[in-house]
């Protein structure tokens, strides 16, 4: 009897438009927060504006089965551990739907490529932690919104193929794939959009953007690829971007040509030698905005005798302010004197005592020099080497030690050639080279000779000086004369002695620097 009396009140409860059995409803907010709920109740009252299903047991979203909730804006669908399946037409046909969150079902592996229908009021959708192994299929949603979608955390999507995102949106799109597993992006995956922002951070594996990638695509603006492994940027589709981000990504050592950033206003990189190209890179404002290449023809044509300069300052502002939000001003308040200011990338990290921006040679002066003295240096104690060796006479220990100093000296010579052939094969390019050459091996042999040499070179001085010493003072005195072997094993200690000094930068201390650079480098990235 009891029984009968809770079932008319339930009964009249959801014909009232808003109590359920199981599931929880108030102000048309639906809310299945429930373990025992094991599929999608049939008795929602069709004008709810929000579902959500939190930690329940669904398995299946099956067919349909959202359908005919005209009202419908968000869904979200939560931390529920049993999903497996979402089936087609379950996202279809809702004209207010502006939000839907799929997040936190590991065992969610398949979302129908018919699951997103006709969707014309969505703005955001969120896919994130999950199982699923490809993109959902978003062509069909045809929104006619700006649409945020927000992929996140789905280790098992390994590729983006071509035209994945066509047909998501007749307006812009930002696309936020973070930490999936993304492996591949094929050519033309973003063909159809109008991409304001791509992010890619976080997906540990990704190493390649192929050339073609924006093909098709208008944009990005904003790209990151924090934290990837990529190692370029496509050749093709930077032309728009405005603020390009790629933190701690260490094998994205090579800037394309400075040429193809015409738009960009912010760079957050990884590497401060990046930031000298941007600093030695001037570009007027005119090649910034499109209403000032106008402005020549106007001024030619116009008598203009407008006072720029008093409208300047205010429309700088409107200005700057134009070129962050992506907005254009009207040709009419458009200030066309600030067509010719310069503008600058903001760049980070700053090149510090660390990583200056300096070439190698700042110079052309010592560019020339450099190799002069290089040339004559190596000919020179060749030369001097040869006559030493070659004559004659019985090799005393002047002429020993003479030996000495010319090799110590051609090592100088030949250092400074590896420095200036360097110094020409990374000509204007530094910031592109300077990292491999900071960290790579040609940096250690070219250290490794200039100790070396200079120290043989003091040394063998020093010895020379000696011996004269001794020999003017004990000049009567046969029997102290210095004997070649005497000089011999000076000289052998003076070899080891360079030898040993010239080691130690390559295991100690240039160890010791690359951990100071490394702390300053998580500090600046911090
Ligand atoms: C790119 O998208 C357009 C429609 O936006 C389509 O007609 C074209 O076939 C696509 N290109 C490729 C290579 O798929
Ligand atoms: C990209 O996503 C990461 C992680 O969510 C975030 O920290 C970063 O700011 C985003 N990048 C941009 C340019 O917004
Ligand atoms: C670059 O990114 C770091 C950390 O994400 C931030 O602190 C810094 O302000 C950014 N620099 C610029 C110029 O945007």
């Amino acid at each position: 009897m009891a029984f009968l009396w809770i079932s008319l009140l339930v009964f009249l409860g959801s014909g009232s438009g808003c109590h359920h059995r199981i599931c929880h409803c108030s102000d048309r907010v639906f809310i299945c927060q429930e373990n025992k709920v094991t599929e999608i109740p049939s008795d929602i009252p069709r004008n709810a504006v929000e579902l959500r299903f939190v930690l329940t047991k669904l398995q299946v979203i099956p067919r349909g089965a959202f359908s005919g909730f005209g009202d419908l804006e968000k869904i979200e669908i939560s931390q529920n551990d049993a999903l497996e399946v979402i089936e087609a037409d379950v996202f279809s046909n809702l004209p207010k739907l502006h939000e839907i969150r799929i997040e936190k079902a590991n065992n969610l592996v398949l979302i129908d490529p018919e699951a997103f229908w006709n969707l014309p009021s969505l703005q955001y959708l969120l896919i994130s932690n999950t199982g699923i192994k490809h993109l959902p299929a978003v062509y069909k949603i045809q929104s006619l919104q700006k649409v945020l979608l927000d992929i996140q955390d789905n280790i098992n999507i390994r590729t983006i193929e071509r035209n994945s995102f066509a047909g998501l949106s007749s307006e812009s799109v930002i696309l936020w794939l973070n930490k999936n597993g993304i492996q591949e992006i094929q050519n033309q995956a973003f063909n159809g959009t109008q991409l304001d922002e791509l992010n890619l951070s976080d997906n540990i594996n990704l190493e390649d953007l192929p050339n073609d990638i924006f093909q098709g695509a208008n944009g990005p603006v904003i790209l990151d690829i924090s934290r990837t492994r990529i190692h370029s940027l496509p050749s093709d589709g930077l032309k728009n971007l405005k603020k390009l981000k790629a933190r701690s990504a260490y094998n994205f050592k090579t800037l394309p040509n400075l040429e193809k950033f015409a738009k960009l206003v912010e760079a957050n990189l990884t590497y401060p030698s990046h930031c000298c190209a941007f600093a030695n890179w001037r570009r007027q404002a005119f090649e910034l905005h499109p209403l000032c290449n106008k402005s020549f023809v106007r001024q030619d044509s116009d008598d203009l005798a407008m006072d720029w300069g008093h409208r300047r300052r205010s429309m700088e502002e409107e200005y700057v302010s134009s070129l962050d939000k992506g907005l254009d001003i009207t040709e009419t308040e458009f200030d066309y004197d600030l067509c010719n200011e310069v503008v600058d990338v903001a760049c980070s990290p700053k090149p510090d005592a660390f990583n200056p921006c300096e070439d190698i040679m700042g110079y052309n002066f010592l560019r020339v020099l450099i190799w002069f003295i290089s040339i004559l240096s190596i000919m020179g104690n060749i030369v001097v080497l040869v006559i030493l060796i070659a004559s004659q006479y019985k090799l005393t220990v002047p002429r020993f030690l003479m030996c000495n100093l010319a090799f110590a000296d051609l090592c100088i010579g030949v250092y400074l050639l590896l420095i200036a052939s360097v110094d020409i094969h990374t000509k204007s390019q530094y910031h592109n080279y300077a990292i491999d050459w900071q960290t790579g091996a040609g940096c250690d042999a070219a250290g490794f000779f200039a100790v070396f040499a200079s120290e043989l070179s003091v040394y063998t001085l020093t010895a020379i000086t000696l011996e004269r010493w001794h020999t003017i003072t004990y000049a009567m005195q046969l029997d102290r004369k210095v004997r070649l072997r005497h000089a011999a094993s000076i000289m052998l200690i003076g070899w080891i002695f360079a030898f040993s000094v010239a080691l130690l930068p390559i295991f100690g201390v240039s160890s010791y620097m690359k951990d100071l650079q490394d702390a300053n480098q998580q500090k600046s990235s911090q």
